[in-house]
């Protein structure tokens, strides 16, 4: 029974009004929160990811492929503001889960946001690694390739085999830069993301204001290529099933307006912000996405755009008319991608905080730094394990994975609204999801049918690191909850 132990709503509540010197300082205000949101979506998805799937998935279709993402999403984005205006706290799905379903299916939540977020920072930060080699070989400074790829590979989807590299060391060094950004304070590190938003948006609009101008319409025809079937796999391009397979695959561009919901403790007026910030960040990057993607298969044929730059290779493709504009998108991606790496170790160290001040993980994760007023130890130690990862393992192996992982928690967002709107209907919510009878039940179909266009191998790795997570929980979580007994609830009070 101990495995079902709810933590009560209104020590969730005290916990997120907490103001002792030992609490997450208040930095962010609605502009903040859209900007964390918009620093975390933007990344490796749409600099790296969307030519790949147009050009083996889904042809100048892709822009289907991102609207039909973008609606997933948005549904998801519905759920997640409704949860974070009525729970507004760091641990995001993880402590709605566990004020609902109990410890045990939160703990099983957080083990999967650990997919979602850190190891998302490791995959942005492989994309970010490719786009600095690039940007360092312009500058005439080679990197070697043993030390700027993954010392592992995948075959046959599913065994691991040597490269030849020994780490990836750019990986490894831009994760541990934002983990000391993020260590030196929460104003320090909004000021460095909204620096860095700025960039990034302002690049993605030269790259479609210019780019309209020399879109060849001739290139989004036909919109949606011809069915094939690949002779070899049995695997199905582009048509219909194209556009759905590159959805699931560009699905991973979208990720991150979720990073708002947990800000919850370093926010002013969380219940009215969050859900702002949540909906005006997966807006902003919606529109932005379908508009690029419209550019980027007008700029240049679809089939050439299967590289590891592809919107360079789009700009590069008009020739010296927009000639200019290449560097400024090797530039503007490369630190772009750096955001989106430091908002998702952001998300994750506050919830492993709020794990640990529950007594699910060691207290070293909740150890708040006096003068800088943020989870240093645990935001060190989140970096330390998402550069081995980055360092050692292939950017889709990782990518994958952060779909797949992604995807479920977004299911359960949607099926935890419902559930909570029928066993809680009075708690006090600022913002009401619309329509909640289909937007949820919708969300968690849709999100169901893009996990089930992913790699069966992934589904391996998914139930492997589910079985580590069972392991740590009963060899630590559970000897240690500090919710198991009653009593011990007095000892939650939020100021220690
Ligand atoms: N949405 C983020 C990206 O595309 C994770 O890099």
């Amino acid at each position: 029974m101990k495995l079902f132990t709810k933590k009560p709503i209104d020590v969730i509540l005290a916990e997120g009004v907490d103001e002792s010197e030992y609490a997450l300082k208040r930095g962010l205000g609605p502009i903040g929160l859209t900007s964390l949101g918009v620093g975390s979506i933007i990344g490796a998805g749409i600099f790296v990811l969307t030519g790949q799937a147009a050009a083996t998935h889904a042809g100048p279709a892709i822009v289907l492929s991102f609207i039909l993402a973008g609606v997933v999403c948005a549904l998801a984005a519905l759920c997640y503001a409704e949860l974070a205006s009525m729970i507004p706290v760091a641990g995001s799905a993880y402590t709605y889960t566990y004020a609902t379903l109990g410890e045990f299916v939160a703990w099983l939540i957080a083990w999967d946001l650990i997919i979602e977020y850190l190891f998302a920072a490791s995959t942005v930060s492989v994309g970010w690694s490719g786009y600095f080699t690039g940007l360092m070989e312009q500058l005439g400074v080679t990197i070697p390739h043993a030390l700027s790829q993954a010392p592992f590979t995948v075959e046959q989807g599913f065994h691991l085999a040597p490269t030849g590299a020994l780490l990836n060391v750019p990986a490894v060094g831009i994760i541990m830069l934002m983990a000391l950004v993020l260590v030196a304070g929460i104003t320090e590190s909004a000021n460095v993301n909204n620096v860095i938003v700025a960039i990034k948006v302002g690049v993605v609009l030269l790259v479609i204001g210019f780019g309209f101008l020399y879109v060849n319409p001739a290139n989004w025809v036909p919109l949606i290529p011809a069915e094939v079937v690949d002779p070899a796999t049995g695997a199905h391009r582009y048509g219909l099933p194209g556009i759905f397979t590159a959805a699931g695959v560009i699905f991973f561009a979208y990720i991150g307006f979720e990073t708002v919901s947990t800000a919850g403790q370093e926010c002013r007026n969380p219940q009215r912000n969050m859900p702002i910030g949540i909906l005006a960040a997966l807006g902003i990057c919606t529109v932005l996405y379908i508009l690029m993607s419209l550019v980027i298969t007008g700029l240049a044929p679809y089939t050439i755009l299967n590289t590891a730059r592809p919107v360079y290779a789009a700009v590069d493709h008009v020739g010296a008319q927009l000639a200019w504009l290449k560097p400024v998108v090797t530039v503007g991606a490369t630190v772009g991608l750096a955001s989106t790496i430091l908002t998702l170790l952001y998300g994750q160290s506050r919830i492993f905080y709020a794990m640990s001040r529950d007594g699910l993980l060691p207290p070293m994760f909740s150890a708040v730094n006096r003068n800088r007023r943020t989870p240093w130890l645990g935001t060190l130690l989140t970096a330390a394990f998402a550069a081995l990862l980055g360092g050692l393992f292939p950017i889709g192996l990782l990518g994958e994975l952060v779909s797949m992982g992604t995807l479920l928690a977004f299911a359960l967002i949607c099926g935890g609204v419902i559930y909570l709107r029928i066993k809680e209907p009075n708690l006090k919510r600022t913002f009401k999801t619309p329509f909640i009878w289909v937007v949820a039940p919708l969300g968690v179909l849709s999100c169901l049918y893009l996990v089930s266009s992913l790699p069966a191998a992934t589904w391996i790795r998914l139930f492997v690191w589910m079985a580590v997570g069972l392991v740590v929980y009963f060899g630590y979580a559970y000897h240690h909850s500090r919710f198991h007994e009653a009593k011990k609830l007095a000892a939650a009070a939020p100021a220690e």
